[in-house]
């Protein structure tokens, strides 16, 4: 374990010091669109291992792969005709593919856990794209928050979790989507692994087909598919209509409550998604380590579906989490 996470100002200097760090071989979170990454060398084995070990994750899984553009997308994964139509319309952006891995790509083989797969991401925040260009190379990154627990769309939730673990975080403000990226299995029939920052219904627009559901094809479940994740201290609750004697609520649109948390108080699903990591830490702090936590209702339709996904998650039972 090291002394102290250095908190790294976004712009020429910060991303050196940045990029000097993960060349050694050193872990550096930093913004994406989506949430922030804990960003490491991809090709380097120590870096990966690293990884997982300032997330405390049980298991080596599969990490995205964060590269600048479609140029070194080709180079690590075969991109067909339908990966090429996605990536023209979604990158950069919170759209991850899911891809046969080519040969000879030099990633560590800890980034796609042996799997003859690897996801692959072009992410559009500015401070992402610059860092990646700094470095010059390929960015293994999950989300970097300890594994289990509320994912961070701030420097400062990077820290809560990870700090005196991983050597610097690069603070570029709050992110914009705030749900991780919208991950598509493209090494067989098109498939949605996890929902994200994309909506699905826009994915099948430019498909022109609807795309299966993981759960439909019987493959096996991506970690962030645990059923307990994105888990607040205190025990969460869905669907209510309204917040029970020592509840803290989260409300939605007209469903305010007696509360000072709303993910969207105009219903603004783009804006709840944004909002949803941050308000789960709030309340989270409100209620208390045994604390519990009542969310109003969310509408299962674009972005609603992934907000959705996150607070089952964050609300199931937590017997798979240390
Ligand atoms: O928005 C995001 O995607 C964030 C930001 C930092 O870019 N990153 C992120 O990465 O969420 P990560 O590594 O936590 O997400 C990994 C997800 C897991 O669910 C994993 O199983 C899946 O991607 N995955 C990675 N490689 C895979 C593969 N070869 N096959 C199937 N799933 C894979
Ligand atoms: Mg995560």
């Amino acid at each position: 374990m090291m002394e102290r996470t250095e908190r790294l100002s976004a712009a020429d200097d910060g991303l050196a010091r940045a990029a000097g760090l993960l060349r050694s071989g050193s872990l550096v979170a930093f913004p994406t669109e989506t949430v922030y990454g804990l960003g490491g060398d991809a090709r380097s084995d120590l870096a990966v291992a690293g990884i997982f070990e300032a997330k405390g994750r049980p298991h080596f899984n599969p990490l995205i792969v964060h590269v600048p553009d479609l140029g070194l997308a080709r180079a690590l994964g075969r991109m067909d005709e339908r990966a090429e139509r996605l990536a023209a319309a979604f990158w950069p952006g919170p759209m991850t593919l899911v891809l046969p891995v080519l040969d000879s790509t030099g990633l560590s083989p800890l980034v796609t856990a042996g799997l003859q797969s690897v996801a692959i991401r072009v992410p559009a925040h500015p401070v992402a794209q610059l860092l990646l260009r700094v470095f010059g190379g390929p960015l293994a990154a999950p989300s970097a928050n300890p594994s289990g627990r509320i994912s961070p769309t701030r420097a400062d939730h990077v820290l809560q979790g990870l700090s005196g673990r991983i050597a610097a975080v690069v603070d570029g403000g709050a992110c914009g989507v705030g749900l991780e990226s919208t991950i598509i299995g493209l090494d067989g029939k098109a498939t949605l692994l996890r929902p994200g920052g994309l909506t699905v219904e826009a994915i099948e627009a430019v498909l022109g087909a609807r795309i299966s559901q993981a759960t439909e094809t019987g493959r096996p479940t991506a970690p962030g598919q645990l059923a307990s994740h994105y888990a607040p201290a205190g025990s969460v609750r869905l669907e209510a209509t309204e917040a029970l004697d020592g509840e803290v609520w989260i409300g939605f649109s007209d469903w305010e409550g007696d509360s000072n948390l709303n993910l969207s108080p105009t219903g603004n699903l783009v804006e709840a998604a944004a909002s949803l990591f941050h308000v789960l830490r709030l309340a989270d702090s409100q209620a208390g380590p045994n604390g519990r936590i009542a969310v109003a209702p969310i509408p299962e339709v674009g972005l609603g579906r992934a907000i959705n996904d996150r607070l089952r998650r964050a609300a199931a039972p937590r017997a798979t989490i240390p």
